[in-house]
């Protein structure tokens, strides 16, 4: 995987370091306000009657956060760092990966700002106002330009196969950021989409999934490659399965978007299409993670005493299970039941908590190993984030399955006379069990991302310490 050379490569890792501890910081935030939404969905009296602090605005700030913030800087650590060890080079530029590093955390600042203070676009996971959207294409291609162009300078004949995923994710959000995104601005802070109606809904779900298909999906498979086989320091299982996988992924997702719309004033053929290209992306998205799975094969007894591997094999069953709940739910009579239910929430954090949160933890501890050249403060640590956050998820998810199912099975129940059975009050009033599992839940996951915070930044000194007393030298 790793080109092996006489003398050793300097490689530009100051960059990466900071943008893992980033990473680090905003999965404790992140996760934090998502605790704080779930209380209030549980305990409405928690919005404290004040605008700034209440679930519609606090919701996009949670989604933004952990996607954007701790997915995105997590993203950059880890692509800056595997380009450059695959490609055996250093970056083409680190100066214009400094301007990456400061300008993705200027937008989330500005995140941080206009989400509570209500300035939104209102489309999901595109909320921020224009200039901050102006703002994302020019860091995000900053990012890519870097990205790509160090691939162009790699010292090793072949492209690996994490960059492939890295550079479709790089090329598809910019082409999906920049076309949903296109309005027409009326004050700094105001504008509108330049679509209408029922194009706007399409082009909006067709940014919303391909969101999820090529960022929450492949910018993680593109991590899951490198970093499997290095912890299970085995090679992986098949390098044609992982290419095809990358192949399919890319050519499936982008048709898939209109299963978020079934039974709307969309043409009733799109959602049939988005229905039966979901059904089939049960096999790449299978094959991908049985690949991840049997790079494990021979080296299962690592996982009795490698904390960091539990992370990454549960990521893949995880990552299994969430693709496919997705396409069952992307079937029209299967919708008709689950949308705007819960379902589709404990469908989310499936993919989101087990798959895209633990594949991240797994590589962010592994980089902190290498990066700092030195192990962990303490693994026992490690141990018990991965015990708190694999339970914090079960409970979430299993409470958002049964209350979602029973949401939808009360709105469509009625007597023999035609007459619904259940007001819509009474089905609030049923979930507020689950909701109450999902907010403890939650915290549990947020206390496992605390703990790791702590440990990092032990390591890190200990790290420092170490270097000033008997000169470790910092490998990477
Ligand atoms: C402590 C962990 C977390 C908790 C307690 C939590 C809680 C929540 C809550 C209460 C909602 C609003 C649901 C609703 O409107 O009914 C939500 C939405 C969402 N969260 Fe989280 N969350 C957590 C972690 C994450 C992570 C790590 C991600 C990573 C991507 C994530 C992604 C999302 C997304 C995409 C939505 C929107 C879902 C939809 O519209 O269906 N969450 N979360
Ligand atoms: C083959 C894979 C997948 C398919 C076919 C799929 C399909 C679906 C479907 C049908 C919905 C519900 C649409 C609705 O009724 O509104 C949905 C929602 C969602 N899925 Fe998936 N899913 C897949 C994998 C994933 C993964 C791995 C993740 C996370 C990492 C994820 C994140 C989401 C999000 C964030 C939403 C909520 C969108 C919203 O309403 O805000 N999906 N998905």
């Amino acid at each position: 995987m790793e080109a092996t050379q006489a003398a050793p490569v300097k490689y530009d890792m100051d960059v990466v370091r900071w943008f893992t501890i980033a990473a680090i910081i905003y999965g404790v935030v992140g996760t934090l306000i998502g605790v704080i939404i779930a209380f209030q969905l549980a305990f409405p009296v928690l919005n404290f009657d004040n605008p700034y602090l209440s679930f519609g605005r606090l919701r996009p700030l949670h989604t933004n956060a952990v996607i954007f913030a701790f997915g995105g800087c997590t993203l950059m650590a880890t692509g800056f760092y595997i380009v450059q060890r695959t490609g055996a080079t250093r970056l083409w530029s680190n100066g214009l990966a400094w301007f990456t590093f400061w300008g993705w955390n200027l937008i989330i600042v500005l995140a941080v700002i206009t989400l509570p203070l209500g300035l939104t676009q209102g489309k999901e996971y595109a909320e921020l106002i224009w200039p901050i959207d102006l703002l994302i294409a020019v860091v995000w291609l900053s990012f890519g330009l870097n990205h790509i162009m160090t691939t162009a300078i790699r010292k090793t004949s072949h492209i690996y196969v994490s960059n492939w995923f890295t550079m479709g994710m790089i090329v598809m959000i910019t082409y999906l950021h920049v076309v949903n995104s296109l309005a027409l601005p009326v004050s700094l802070t105001e504008s509108f989409s330049i679509y209408s109606g029922v194009q706007d809904a399409m082009i909006q779900w067709w940014w919303g999934h391909n969101a999820v298909g090529f960022y929450l999906t492949g910018g993680f498979l593109g991590i899951m490659y490198y970093f499997v086989p290095k912890q299970a320091q085995r090679p992986v299982y098949s390098d044609r399965l992982s290419v095809l996988h990358f192949w399919t992924l890319t050519f499936g997702y982008v048709w898939l978007g209109a299963h978020h719309l079934q039974y709307t004033a969309l043409p009733d053929w799109t959602g049939s299409l988005g229905a039966a290209v979901s059904l089939a992306m049960i096999i790449p998205s299978w094959g991908g993670a049985m690949n991840g799975m049997m790079t494990l094969s021979g080296a299962w007894d690592k996982l009795r005493t490698d904390y960091v591997l539990r992370f990454l094999a549960t990521s893949l069953a995880f990552y299994a299970m969430s693709t496919f709940d997705g396409p069952v739910m992307s079937i029209k009579t299967v919708n008709a039941l689950s949308h705007y239910t819960d379902w589709t929430v404990g469908h989310v954090h499936a993919g989101a908590l087990g798959w895209m949160a633990m594949v991240s933890f797994g590589a962010l501890y592994h980089m902190v190993k290498k990066l700092w050249n030195t192990e962990m403060y303490s693994d026992s640590l490690v141990n018990l984030h991965f015990w708190v956050a694999l339970v914090g998820t079960v409970i979430y998810v299993v409470a958002l399955w049964v209350s979602g199912i029973m949401q939808g099975l009360m709105w469509r129940d009625y007597d023999e006379y035609g007459t619904l059975t259940y007001s819509f009050v009474e089905s609030v009033s049923a979930m507020h069990p689950y909701y109450v599992m999902r907010a403890v839940g939650g915290a549990l996951f947020n206390l496992g991302t605390v703990i790791m915070l702590y440990n990092v930044v032990m390591t890190v000194r200990q790290a420092s310490a170490n270097r000033g007393t008997n000169a470790v030298p910092a490998k990477a």
